[in-house]
């Protein structure tokens, strides 16, 4: 027996992979399965990325730990274009996914960290793995789970002598909120009254349902907002890992921390990737076009969702970005403890086991384990398929739905029969 690093020993496998598991094991079985549980991008990378991945597969070279100088230029542009945040390219850092850089900032960062109830399951893993101090703030139904400057600031003021960093993600994985300017102002104020850096995980920025992006914290807080971003869920290119940070004018005196501990840990990103998103981040008209057709198609799937579920009493967060939102089951939860369910976990379960549908349950996303709420991903369909037909429709119906995401539109159905029938 080795003796491990007990920090690392007890992190848990994550629901999401857990009901992955079991969707396969279903799935290779026969069962037909909605999995409203993965919430990774459906449609298909834009080919003017992939023949740049292709064109560059011989180009064996190291690159500089921070990056492509080519690259850290493109994507300063393509932030000051598309989310209005000036950066300084010498201090926009590539990485292998945003998650790498988020988690080497939570290792450099001696901070309580601040996680608003309903964020991203990774968050508090990568904190727990160094020991790190957290906090999960208070988010509510009636603002679709998004903190507020009362919270934040009613926690700055019973603990005046931590260093903070709060993380804020918008669009958010698993609400689908999106921050309005006015809500990032407030916010803004009150982080720099008491001097909270913050991680702006915007990773879904250009997946929003009104506007082209969506706004950024570092528009009202830019001298200590750190933002991330990357290919994986507005390029759909996951696989390719590849993600971005940008250290702001207060933090960039630690440049050489990083660089250092970048330089040790993956050295850098893989070249071919590097030059794949070059393209990407220019942003030509067809991937402009692509992106915005992959949002109308993901606010289609989730207003469809989202009024089939309303008009029968499940809570819903409104769709406005990312790939999902908050279902709730509180209004039946006293049917539902006739079922011997008492915990959003069991309840997932029971609608795998029992519907075939599966749904990550709220107690991942920071819930109390008794609240009945569910992170929906509306994502399981084919996304080649749906974009073709929507390219010809333009419009998403329920009979589009019907046709083109019967997965989704099967396991909204099943949903509504458990309804109808507790
Ligand atoms: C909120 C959020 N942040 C970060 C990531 C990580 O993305 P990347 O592929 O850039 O590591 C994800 C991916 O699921 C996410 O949902």
């Amino acid at each position: 027996m080795q003796q491990i690093n007990t920090k690392i020993q007890s992190l848990k496998p994550s629901a999401t992979l857990a009901i992955n598991q079991k969707v396969k094991e279903l799935r290779s079985k026969g069962a037909l399965i909605t999995h409203f549980g993965f919430g990774q991008s459906p449609f298909p990378i834009h080919t003017s990325i992939v023949k740049e991945l292709q064109s560059y597969a011989a180009n064996n070279h190291y690159l500089p730990t921070e990056g492509l100088p080519e690259l850290q230029a493109q994507i300063a542009l393509f932030l000051e274009k598309y989310q209005q945040i000036e950066a300084n390219k010498k201090f926009i850092y590539i990485g292998p996914g945003s998650k790498e850089l988020l988690y080497q900032t939570i290792l450099i960062f001696e901070s309580t960290f601040l996680i608003p109830k309903g964020s991203w399951v990774s968050y508090l893993p990568q904190i727990k793995s160094k020991g790190g101090k957290y906090s999960i703030l208070d988010t509510f139904l009636e603002n679709d789970f998004k903190l507020t400057p009362e919270v934040l600031k009613s926690y700055c003021i019973n603990h005046s002598n931590e260093q903070k960093a709060l993380i804020l993600n918008s669009p958010n994985n698993p609400t689908g909120a999106v921050y309005t300017n006015k809500e990032l102002k407030e916010l803004a104020a009150v982080c720099r009254d008491y001097s909270i850096v913050v991680l702006s995980d915007e990773i879904y920025s250009q997946i929003n349902f009104s506007e082209e992006s969506s706004p950024s914290i570092a528009q009202f807080y830019p001298e200590k907002t750190i933002v991330f971003g990357g290919l994986s869920k507005v390029f759909s290119a996951g696989g390719y890992r590849l993600g971005f940070m940008v250290l702001p004018a207060d933090l960039q005196q630690y440049h050489t921390v990083y660089r250092s501990l970048f330089s040790e840990t993956f050295s850098s990103v893989s070249s071919p990737v590097q030059y794949a998103a070059i393209e990407a981040f220019k942003m030509k008209d067809e991937i402009k076009a692509y992106v915005r057709d992959s949002s109308e198609i993901l606010k289609g799937v989730s207003n469809y969702i989202y009024n089939e579920f309303t008009k029968i009493g499940i809570e819903c967060t409104t769709p406005s970005g990312a790939f999902y939102m908050m279902v709730g089951f509180n209004k039946f939860q006293e049917k539902i403890r006739k079922l011997n369910i008492h915990t959003s976990e069991q309840l997932s379960s029971y609608f795998i086991e029992t519907l075939n549908v599966a749904l990550l349950p709220s107690s991942d996303f920071y819930f109390k384990d008794e609240e009945l709420f569910f992170r929906l991903a509306f994502v399981d369909f084919d996304g080649e398929k749906v974009m073709k037909a929507f390219q010809k429709e333009r419009e998403v119906t329920v009979r589009f739905i019907e046709n083109y995401c019967p997965n989704i539109y099967r396991g909204v159905n099943q949903l509504k029969n458990f309804i109808d029938q507790l």
